[in-house]
């Protein structure tokens, strides 16, 4: 048996600490240029963020709830437009519909935990004016369908990217699919940054420039006020350390799923677990593992017994999909997302954990399991 381990859910310090030296000079670097609000580092970013994902346009705002948010503004709901989302997503996917002026629609997961097309064409009614899905865990939906059933009844379709910054779905980048979408730098995601951040990205030129005046108090890029706007920019320092931190981003996707990969093998034959999707299940999807989210049986003291062994897990979203916060005026009943939520958990997924890190989590669940 191993010896006693620590595999913390996350290490925020290590976020800081692994590249301090480096960050410490992209620190200094802005500092002595007195570059902290929309300077080239923040221009260079968002180049950079439209040429990795293909996209036409990039916008680097405050946080991806903005982000989501000013799509919707942009595009334009009216008071009683429906978008449908998954219920298995954060509340800010939700939020934002409802903050734009819409109102938000969940409906039920498919095998994979993500959006389940049946389910939104079951959603639609004549108010319904768009889709929401999100690219979860680091897995872009099954777009041909989602787009299908888009333009048959010629919806509007933002994607939330917040998870899945180089995902693909048949070769394509998360966030490219629909008219625009947004991505987070949360400091735990992928691509993270030393706070709050996000970006948003959209193919439609028209659009983009709604949304860029929106985040900038209704200015163009020549700074002429052309519309009532907010101020929700990206940081230029946050900017300088995404696109530090973007030079390493191939690696860093790999990493993530080399660990998936060991996940798989080593706990794949546990009939009380239903895995996600391994690296090399489905030649239409590349995942970038975000999150490593199973279903458990025993879940709560699964959580227990891991924790006792210095195992950290989470349970996506405090436990509660976006349906069940009642108190929001939700009253729709979701078994399938209801199920999922009794029996899921999230393993470590990050750059901090070794392989032996993931022998030993996996060692625990086997022997919780198996004895
Ligand atoms: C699916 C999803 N949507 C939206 C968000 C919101 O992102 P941000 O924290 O950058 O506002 C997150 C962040 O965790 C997320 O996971």
């Amino acid at each position: 048996m191993t010896a006693q381990r620590n595999v913390p859910f996350f290490n925020y310090p290590r976020a800081y600490l692994d590249d301090r030296e480096n960050l410490m000079k992209i620190f200094d670097d802005v500092g002595h240029r007195g570059a902290f609000i929309m300077q080239k580092d923040l221009r260079d970013f968002e180049a950079n963020l439209a040429s990795y994902t293909g996209a036409n346009h990039a916008v680097g705002v405050a946080n991806a709830t903005d982000g989501l948010e000013l799509a919707w503004m942009a595009i334009g709901l009216r008071p009683g437009d429906e978008v449908i989302c998954c219920s298995h997503t954060m509340l800010a996917t939700a939020a934002a519909i409802k903050t734009a002026g819409g109102v938000p629609v969940p409906v039920e997961l498919g095998d994979d935990g993500l959006i389940d097309p049946d389910a939104v064409e079951d959603a639609i009614n004549p108010r319904t004016v768009g889709i929401m899905p999100t690219q979860l865990n680091g897995r872009t939906c099954d777009m041909d369908k989602i787009m299908s059933i888009a333009n048959k009844n010629r919806f509007f379709v933002v994607e939330d990217a917040a998870q899945a910054l180089g995902s693909r779905f048949k070769g394509k980048h998360a966030g490219t699919f629909g008219n625009a979408s947004a991505i987070s730098f949360f400091p735990a995601k992928v691509l993270g940054c030393l706070g709050d951040g996000g970006g948003v990205i959209t193919n439609d030129a028209s659009l983009f420039d709604k949304i860029y005046q929106l985040h900038d108090h209704g200015r163009d890029i020549n700074g002429d006020v052309k519309s009532w706007g907010r101020n929700s920019r990206l940081d230029n320092l946050q900017a300088a350390i995404l696109n530090h931190n973007l030079q390493s981003y191939e690696k860093v996707i790999q990493r993530r799923r080399k660990i998936a990969s060991l996940y798989q093998k080593k706990l794949g034959d546990l009939d009380e677990l239903q895995l996600p999707p391994a690296p090399d299940a489905d030649p239409n999807h590349f995942d970038i593992y975000q999150n490593y989210e199973l279903q458990a049986d025993r879940r709560d003291e699964l959580k227990k017994y891991l924790s006792e062994h210095n195992i950290g897990t989470l349970i996506q979203w405090g436990g509660k999909a976006v349906h069940q916060w009642e108190r929001l005026g939700f009253s729709v009943k979701l078994p399938k997302v209801e199920k999922f939520f009794e029996r899921c958990i999230m393993l470590p997924m990050n750059m901090f954990i070794s392989d032996d890190d993931v022998s030993y989590v996996c060692e625990k669940i086997r022997l919780f399991y198996r004895g």
